[in-house]
C-alpha cells in the first residue's frame, strides 16, 4: 500500500494545483481500458440460475442486460475456476476449467458471445500467487517426497529446531497464523513444512521454477483464445520471495495491517519479469486483432516509486488504486490522496483506476457513515460521483449502484471467510460485502435464487435496495450512476484528461475538468455555498439553489471563467 507519507518522486515540485495529464498520451493511443468503468461481478453473489443457493455463470449471463442498461464498459468476474472454495475460489485446483457449481466452459462460451453482442468487455481474475492445496501439481508434491521436481514448484523446506519442528523462518499468514504448515511424509512421519502467505489451503508456487511461469503463460493463452480481454491479477506484487526465506524483523506485519508489507515476502524485483512477459503475451494478440487485452494488477506496494514500476509501458497497463479504499470522509485527506495519485501514475503513462468497494472491503454506505448511521448513504453516492469525475478508470463493485450497506450483523455460523476461521475474530472479515443481491420481491432470495437459502442469508431490509425498486425509481442510486455513466460517455471533458483544483471553503472540494465541467463535494456537516450558481447537470441528492448540501456531489457544466 502506498502511504501518503511516503508519496513524493520526480513530480512533486509541480504546481499542486494543476494536475497534467499524462505527457507521452495522445489522443491516438487512447485505449478503451484507459478510461473505462468496470464493474466487478462476484460471481457468488451476483445471480443464481440453478437453484442451488450460489450465484453462477449462466446467473451472470442472464443479467448481462441489466448491466449494459447501466451504461458500464466491460465486468471483471471473481475466479470460477474448480476449487474447494475455501477462499471461494482464490484457491485455485484447475486454471482451465469453470466450477460445477458455476458452469461449464460452454456457459463460459455463451457468456463471452452474449458480452460481445452487448459491447462488454470481459475481465477475468487470475490467481498465480498460490493454487488450491487440491491442485494436481501440489497433490503430486505431496506424495513424490523431498527434493523432488514436484515439491520445487512449491516452497518447501526443512524445519528448524532440533527435530524440524519449528517453521523455516517466522512468518505469519496474511490470514492469520505462521505462514508455514508441516505435512505428514508417505510413510506417515512428520516432514517438511510449506509455504502459504494466505492460508494452508493455498500453498504459494515457487516462480523461480521456469515450469511455473510456462504454465500460467499457457493458461493465459487458454482464456484469451476463449475471449477474455483481459485479467485483472491478484497479489500482482506477490509470485517471488526473497531467496532465502530469511526471518522477517516485523514478522506479524502482513498480519497486523492484511496487506502485502513484509519486504522479504512481497515485491521482490523478479516479478517485473512475469509481467513483462505477460504484457507481450497480450501485445501478441492486440497485434493479430487490433484490440487491446487488459492486464490490471492488484499491486500493494511500500511507495508511489514502486508502483510505477509496475506500470512501466511494457508491463501492467494498470494497477489499482486502493487508497479511497482506507480513506477517512475528510475533503483535505481526499484532495491529498487524489492529487497524489494522479500526479504519481501520470509520470507512468498509465491511467489511475479508481476503486471505492470491492469484495474484500466494508462497503462504502457503511464505511462513510458518520454519528447518523443515514449519513452513509448520501457520502457513498456523493464518492461515486466524485470518482466518475475524476481523470482515469474506475470500477463500480456489484450492489454499489443499489446503495446496500455492509451486512453486519451476519451470525457466526454462517460466516464463510476464512479469516474468521483462522483468527477467531470479526475484524477484516468479508462475508458483509458478498451477501447475494437483492433483485425484486419482498423477501429473501429476492429473485437471487429459487432458494430461499442463499449461501450467505439475506437481511430483510434488502427488500428495500431490489433493483426492480431502483430501476422504478427515478430518484434511486441506480438511476443516479445510469445517468452519471451516460454523461460520462459524452461529455468530452470526461474520461481522461488532466484536473485543476478550485479553492473552496473548508470541507468542500472542488476541481474542473476541460473546459467548463465542474465537480464539488461536500464533506462537512453544513450547506455549503456551491461553487457556481448554476442548476447542476447532476447531482448526488437534492441542491436547493445555489447550496451544496452537506454529503452532496454535483456536477456543473457551464461557462466557469477563472474559477
Ligand atoms: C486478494 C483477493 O481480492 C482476496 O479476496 C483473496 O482472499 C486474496 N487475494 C488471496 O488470493
Amino acid at each position: 500500500m502506498i502511504t501518503p507519507a511516503a508519496r513524493g518522486g520526480p513530480a512533486a515540485a509541480l504546481d499542486p494545483g494543476l494536475i497534467p495529464a499524462p505527457a507521452t498520451i495522445t489522443r491516438t493511443d487512447r485505449r478503451w481500458w484507459r478510461d473505462a468503468v468496470i464493474y466487478q461481478v462476484y460471481v457468488r453473489s451476483f445471480q443464481d440460475s440453478d437453484g442451488d443457493g450460489i450465484g453462477d455463470l449462466p446467473g451472470v449471463r442472464a443479467r448481462l442486460p441489466y448491466l449494459k442498461r447501466l451504461g458500464v464498459d466491460g465486468i471483471w468476474l471473481s475466479p470460477f475456476y474448480v476449487s474447494p472454495h475455501r477462499d471461494h475460489g482464490y484457491d485455485v485446483a484447475d486454471y482451465r476449467a469453470v466450477d460445477p457449481l458455476y458452469g461449464s466452459l460452454d456457459d463460459f462460451d455463451r457468456l463471452v458471445a452474449d458480452c460481445r453482442l452487448l459491447g462488454l468487455k470481459l475481465i477475468l481474475d487470475i490467481v498465480p500467487n498460490h493454487c488450491s492445496s487440491e491442485h494436481r501439481w501440489f497433490r503430486a508434491a505431496l506424495s513424490a517426497g523431498p527434493g523432488s521436481h514436484e515439491r520445487a514448484r512449491f516452497h518447501f523446506a526443512e524445519g528448524s529446531g532440533a527435530q524440524g519442528e519449528l517453521p523455516p523462518n517466522n512468518w505469519r499468514a496474511m490470514f492469520g497464523g505462521p505462514a508455514w504448515t508441516r505435512i505428514r511424509e508417505a510413510d506417515g512421519s512428520w516432514g517438511q513444512w510449506y509455504l502459504h502467505l494466505f492460508t494452508p489451503d493455498q500453498p504459494d508456487l515457487n516462480w523461480r521454477h521456469p515450469a511455473v511461469a510456462a504454465e500460467f503463460e499457457e493458461v493465459l493463452r487458454f482464456w484469451l483464445d476463449r475471449g477474455a480481454d483481459g485479467f485483472r491479477i491478484d497479489v500482482a506484487a506477490g509470485l517471488f520471495k526473497h531467496p532465502e526465506l530469511p526471518d522477517s524483523i516485523d514478522p506479524e506485519a502482513d498480519e497486523r495491517t492484511r496487506d502485502s508489507v513484509n519486504p522479504l515476502a512481497w515485491n521482490q524485483p523478479e516479478v517485473h519479469e512475469v509481467w513483462r512477459s505477460w504484457r507481450s503475451v497480450c501485445e501478441e494478440y492486440t497485434a493479430r486483432d487490433g484490440h487491446d487485452r487488459l492486464l490490471v494488477g492488484e499491486a500493494s506496494v511500500p511507495t508511489p516509486a514502486e508502483q510505477a514500476k509496475y506500470l512501466r509501458p511494457d508491463e501492467l497497463h494498470q494497477a489499482f488504486f486502493f487508497h479511497l479504499l482506507h480513506a477517512p470522509w475528510d475533503a483535505a485527506h481526499f484532495r491529498r490522496v487524489i492529487g497524489e495519485a494522479l500526479r504519481d501514475i501520470a509520470a507512468t503513462g498509465s491511467t489511475v483506476t479508481w476503486v471505492l468497494n470491492n469484495h474484500d472491503q466494508v462497503r462504502t454506505a457503511t464505511r462513510f457513515a458518520g454519528p447518523d448511521p443515514s449519513s452513509g448513504a448520501a457520502r457513498a453516492l456523493a464518492a461515486s460521483l466524485l470518482i466518475l469525475a475524476l481523470p482515469g478508470a474506475a470500477y463500480v463493485y456489484q450492489g454499489e449502484e443499489l446503495g446496500l450497506t455492509e451486512v453486519t450483523d451476519l451470525p457466526d455460523e454462517v460466516l464463510t471467510d476464512p479469516i474468521f476461521h483462522r483468527t477467531g475474530s470479526r475484524t477484516g472479515i468479508r462475508d458483509g460485502c458478498r451477501v447475494p443481491i437483492p433483485w425484486s420481491g419482498q423477501e429473501a432470495p429476492f429473485g437471487f435464487s429459487t432458494q430461499p437459502a442463499t449461501w450467505l442469508p439475506q437481511p430483510e431490509y434488502f427488500a428495500s435496495h431490489t433493483v426492480e425498486r431502483a430501476v422504478t425509481d427515478p430518484g434511486s442510486a441506480w438511476h443516479l450512476y445510469r445517468e452519471a455513466l451516460q454523461l460520462r460517455r459524452t461529455l468530452p471533458q470526461l474520461g481522461e484528461g488532466a484536473l485543476r483544483w478550485v479553492d473552496t471553503p473548508p470541507g468542500v472540494l472542488a476541481f474542473v475538468r476541460g473546459e467548463g465541467l465542474l465537480c464539488a463535494v461536500n464533506f462537512g456537516d453544513e450547506p455549503a455555498l456551491a461553487p457556481v450558481t448554476g442548476v447542476p447537470l447532476i447531482a448526488s441528492g437534492p441542491c436547493p439553489a445555489g447550496t451544496l448540501p452537506p454529503g452532496t456531489a454535483a456536477w456543473w457544466v457551464q461557462d466557469i471563467g477563472a474559477l
